[in-house]
């Protein structure tokens, strides 16, 4: 008999040890950092927010651009709808007029051109770019608007319920993890989701310096 195959290893493990540290920096970063501490508020989320915008049209346009491949019809649907969710969000923060008050930083559109440049070859990125920004949503995100609604009062914003965020959360890691097997070398995928968290550590100092 031949020895049982190695289990195949899971790409959004890989992806959690990879970015463990920048996660931590991230954490501790200009605005969401400010966040946490209560040293900023609802605009400053509302500006932080506005400028990962572009970010998310662009990963929910360049998933759509590959919609044919099995792999991103696995991980698609989560990130898909988080730009609709997202500009909700904006405008019961700041208002309607929130498009023409809100600055977008440069970091902001270095973002999304980084997403759209790094998938013109290959779907391989985008899974790390939609981990980063699926997972740090209803994770990182919904803690914030947790903490903002806390102390600032019901916003009407989408924050997931704690326990639907953590099912969501591992039902969209076992997606990753399906999608990865589609995956010939994980290597790109990792220093992509590096680039992803560093992107998004320069967007919440740009935005702080902004607010
Ligand atoms: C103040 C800011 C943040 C807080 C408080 C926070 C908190 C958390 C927590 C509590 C988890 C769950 C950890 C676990 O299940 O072991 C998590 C996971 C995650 N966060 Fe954050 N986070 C923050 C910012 C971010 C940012 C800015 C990003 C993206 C750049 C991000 C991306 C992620 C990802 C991808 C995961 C999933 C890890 C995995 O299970 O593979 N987070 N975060």
């Amino acid at each position: 008999m031949p020895p049982c195959p190695p289990p195949i290893p899971s790409l959004a493990d890989a992806l959690r040890d990879r970015t463990k540290t920048l996660h931590a920096a991230a954490e501790r970063s200009g605005v969401l950092h400010a966040l946490v501490r209560g040293h900023a508020g609802p605009a400053a989320y509302a500006l932080y927010l506005r400028n990962l915008l572009p970010a998310y049209r662009a990963l929910a346009a360049r998933l759509k651009a590959y919609g044919a491949e099995p792999a991103v019809q696995l991980i698609a649907e989560g990130p898909n709808g988080q730009a609709a969710r997202l500009r909700r969000d904006i405008a019961a923060l700041a208002g309607a007029g929130w498009e023409r008050a809100l600055p977008l930083v440069p970091a902001a559109e270095a973002y999304a051109d980084r997403i759209v440049s790094c998938s013109a070859a290959s779907w391989g990125p985008l899974l790390a770019h939609a981990y980063t920004r699926y997972l740090g949503d209803l994770n990182g995100d919904a803690i914030l608007r947790r903490l903002l609604e806390k102390r600032h009062g019901a916003m009407s914003l989408a924050a997931v319920p704690r326990d639907r965020g953590r099912q969501s959360a591992s039902a969209y890691r076992q997606a990753i993890d399906m999608a990865g097997a589609f995956v010939t070398d994980p290597a790109p995928v990792l220093l992509e989701a590096e680039a992803a968290f560093r992107m998004t550590i320069t967007v919440s100092e740009a935005v702080q310096a902004a607010a």
